[in-house]
């Protein structure tokens, strides 16, 4: 629709360009970002994702000038030059091309045969995605690899893949083939040889993308409505990409402590006697456990924000039960309202036009769980201050957090029409449009009812987002099934989402549907111990999950995996800060580190907790050894003690109960000693593991639930350490002090070091030297530990 430029304007952060045909501006987010909008739909932008007041918006000096067939636009870091057709190429200071517009149509490779025999067999016949309404194409040079996009199936390297942006709840085992799943982040990072760099599709109507599949001279988005709307964001590294991404989209808040801890789950744990005997076992098996997850059948007939008054006669009774137990309640609420006259929520709903409606303006119904349902309009804020209001229903009985699910929205009696009508502040829409941002609001309208009743962070759940309800909500990746292959996949999943600014995600342990093996459950928990949501939850009717269901060598290896994972939660609590900071997951694939060793590019069974912790679970039944590659550097076997100089790749002995673990050689790592929940003691001694070598690290003290950091109550300490010469020196530094119940001393342990002599501040100072590691008890206030061989 664009044809010949014919003029610009500066105004403001914009650049206007006007067109033969039509319009669109280039907005300068800061010097690494930009903005590319064509008013397709609406005349300004209205996202979803993008608050007014991103931390991405910077005042930059930007210089415009007319050049031979194109117009020039440059920050400090880039120099866009934008064409007719508007045709937009982006370059870094130095002139280097970094993300070209594809001259010419797309032009897919051919499907041979008449399909409908296969049809007939019961085969899926392969279509080639129809030619959209807004379509970009950007060139490719081959050695592209395409990470993010959410939690798509298949490996973490994108290329050769076509996927689609439209919440699904497809409960069938999820294969490479499904391009859908219950999430829509239409962002993704292109890796190539000089440099990283990022594209946000800001639409929330369905979106495409092709990864290169139909054609390898280019790789495109599109979509069939909305407006043209996308983000370049500059490296040049990767995690530069998703530190502005995030930016711009929001950050992972920093969640309580607790809901770090374990989770249980299943569909359902009913009525509240078996809630306790779960609990009692927990506690009788000595497996640490912070919370239970109430599934739908806790509800009075599915009504959300009632309680089945048989099965939970007192749940406030119960949930304090749990609490002396240190166990915390969650409960499910999905978003289809029960139709039923004399039902609250429904009857004030119908009464305050809360519902969607069809294009009459009759509420729309369809079904699920509680049969003929209703559909709050979450895209108005009336209907979100609405909904944050009731979360309170269920915070008065002692639920700690909410999990918020079906969310797509899923719907029983086929989809939901196009043309069901959503308000959607003030300018009214249809279900293409807000299909997708369907769960985010209802998730945002959740956070905002926790928030405001308890003051403490919320802890909300969601199967379906759009980009940036990572600001809301933690998720998981929906129904998997206990499958060797969905564990597998887990890993990229995960860590996909991770660089899609998603740092709090976890995947139901031990699959959901089918039943697990008591192998498939062992190296199942392995993996989810260094996923930031842990929870084990399994479908109504599968065999029971719980690890006391299994044999003793399963419940062994399970105890031992969630043992090791509360001994570093307060390595995964600063993970968490760090995101909150950085938009960083504390779950990375290695690309993210090591994007330049073109070895870890595709590398998806093995992945970073942080970056010190290199994890090589078992995805494969009967295996117990498996091939490692360590990237560059010292790496330390956390069984063995071996160091191992890295870029290569090792064979691992991995028994069952063993989850190959390698540690950066100038690691510190804090620890807490066993509890078997978060608050069960105070923390009084900090252990701190030395790996010597040379390193640094922050770490982060607080009360855990409020938001007195914000405030400056915290506590902060600098640890770092150097090593030559046989001496090694450690510094233990309390950088900021504003938490008064902080640790009294750390236990600072060294790894592999007997010591000879010890001094503090240069005072000699006692320490134990026990199989081949030293330690030293320091008061909290730090000081300079140096230890001589
Ligand atoms: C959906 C959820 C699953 C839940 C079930 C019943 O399938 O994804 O986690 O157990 O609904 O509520």
């Amino acid at each position: 629709m664009w044809k010949k430029r014919i003029g610009y304007e500066k105004e403001g952060r914009r650049i206007n360009l006007q067109f033969e045909g039509g319009e669109g501006w280039i907005e300068i987010v800061n010097p690494w970002v930009i903005h590319v909008f064509a008013p397709l739909h609406t005349q300004e932008p209205e996202s979803r994702a993008v608050e007014p007041n991103a931390l991405a918006f910077e005042e930059c000096e930007y210089r415009v000038s007319e050049r031979e067939g194109h117009l020039e636009i440059a920050t400090e870091q880039l120099t866009v030059r934008a064409y007719d057709h508007f045709y937009v190429d982006v370059y870094d200071a130095s002139g280097t091309p970094l993300c070209l517009d594809h001259r010419g149509e797309r032009n897919p490779f051919q499907r041979r045969g008449n399909t409908s025999i296969a049809e007939d067999e019961g085969h899926t016949a392969m279509k080639t995605s129809n030619k959209h309404t807004i379509e970009v194409l950007k060139s490719m040079e081959g050695e592209e690899k395409f990470y993010g996009l959410g939690d798509k199936t298949g490996p973490l390297n994108k290329k050769g893949y076509e996927y689609e942006m439209w919440n699904t709840d497809d409960p069938s085992p999820h294969v490479e083939s499904h391009k859908a799943l219950y999430k829509s982040i239409p962002f993704f990072i292109t890796l190539k040889e000089r440099a990283a760099y990022g594209l946000f599709f800001d639409n929330p109507f369905k979106t495409f993308f092709d990864l290169g599949k139909e054609n390898s001279d280019y790789y495109y988005f599109g979509a069939d409505g909305g407006n043209l709307d996308y983000y370049f964001i500059h490296g040049p590294s990767v995690k530069d990409v998703v530190i502005r991404y995030t930016a711009l989209t929001g950050r992972t808040p920093l969640p309580q402590l607790w809901t770090l801890g374990a989770h249980q789950s299943r569909w359902s744990y009913a009525p509240e006697s078996r809630v306790l005997e779960i609990a009692e076992k927990f506690r009788e098996h000595d497996l640490p456990l912070d919370a239970i997850h109430l599934d739908i059948d806790y509800m009075d007939g599915y009504r959300v924000f009632t309680w089945d008054n048989e099965r939970f006669p007192d749940p406030v009774a119960l949930s304090a039960r749990l609490q002396d137990m240190g166990i915390r309640l969650i409960t499910i609420i999905d978003p289809g309202v029960k139709k039923d006259q004399g039902y609250a929520v429904y009857d004030e709903g119908l009464e305050k036009g809360y519902f969607a409606t069809d294009t009459d303006g009759i509420t729309y119904v369809n079904k699920v769980w509680p049969g003929d349902s209703v559909y709050p309009d979450f895209s108005d804020e009336p209907v979100r201050k609405w909904w944050a209001s009731l979360q309170k229903t269920m915070l008065d009985t002692g639920v700690a957090g909410i999990w918020n699910d079906m969310n797509e929205p899923a719907s029983f009696n086929g989809p939901l029409p196009d043309d069901v009508q959503f308000k959607n502040d003030g300018r009214p829409t249809d279900h293409r449009e807000i299909h997708n941002v369907y769960g985010h609001l209802m998730s945002k309208a959740t956070f905002d009812g926790l928030l405001q009743t308890t003051g403490k962070r919320p802890f909300v759940i969601t199967r379906a987002v759009y980009a940036g309800t990572q600001k809301y909500s933690t998720v998981w990746t929906g129904d998997n099934q206990s499958f060797w292959e969905h564990l597998r996949m887990s890993i990229p999943q995960l860590t996909n989402l991770g660089l899609s600014g998603f740092a709090f995600s976890g995947c139901d342990v031990g699959g959901f549907s089918h039943d697990a093996t008591p192998e498939l459950l062992v190296r199942w928990v392995q993996v989810g111990a260094f996923s930031p949501l842990f929870r084990n939850h399994t479908a109504i009717g599968t065999r029971d999950q719980e690890p006391w269901a299994y044999d003793e060598d399963t419940l062994n290896a399970y105890r031992q995996a969630m043992k090791l994972r509360y001994r570093i939660l307060p390595y995964l609590y600063d993970l968490m800060r760090e995101a909150e900071q950085t938009g960083l997951a504390p779950m990375r694939p290695l690309v993210l580190e090591y994007p330049e060793d073109s070895a870890v590019h595709e590398l998806d069974d093995q992945f970073l907790f942080g970056s010190q912790l290199l994890v090589a679970p078992i995805v494969e039944q009967g295996k117990r050894n498996r091939a490692v590659y360590l990237p560059e550097g010292t790496w330390i076997d956390d069984r063995t003690g071996e160091k191992i100089e890295g870029g290569k790749t090792i064979v691992a002995e991995a028994p069952l109960d063993v989850c190959p673990i390698y540690v950066r050689a100038g690691t510190l790592l804090p620890a807490y000693p066993d509890r078997r929940y978060v608050g069960e003691r105070k923390i009084e001694e900090l252990l701190l593991y030395v790996y010597p070598g040379d390193g640094e690290y922050t770490h982060f003290e607080d009360d855990g639930e409020s938001y007195d950091y914000r405030d400056g109550g915290y506590n902060e300490y600098k640890f770092s350490q150097q090593h030559q010469n046989g001496q090694l020196k450690v510094k233990l530094e309390h950088v900021h002090a504003g938490y008064n119940e902080g640790y009294t001393h750390i236990r600072t342990v060294v790894h592999g070091f007997t010591a000879k002599s010890a001094t503090l501040d240069g005072q000699p100072i006692e320490f134990e030297s026990e199989e081949g590691n030293t330690a030293i008890v320091v008061p909290a206030s730090g000081g300079e530990l140096i230890l001589t061989l």
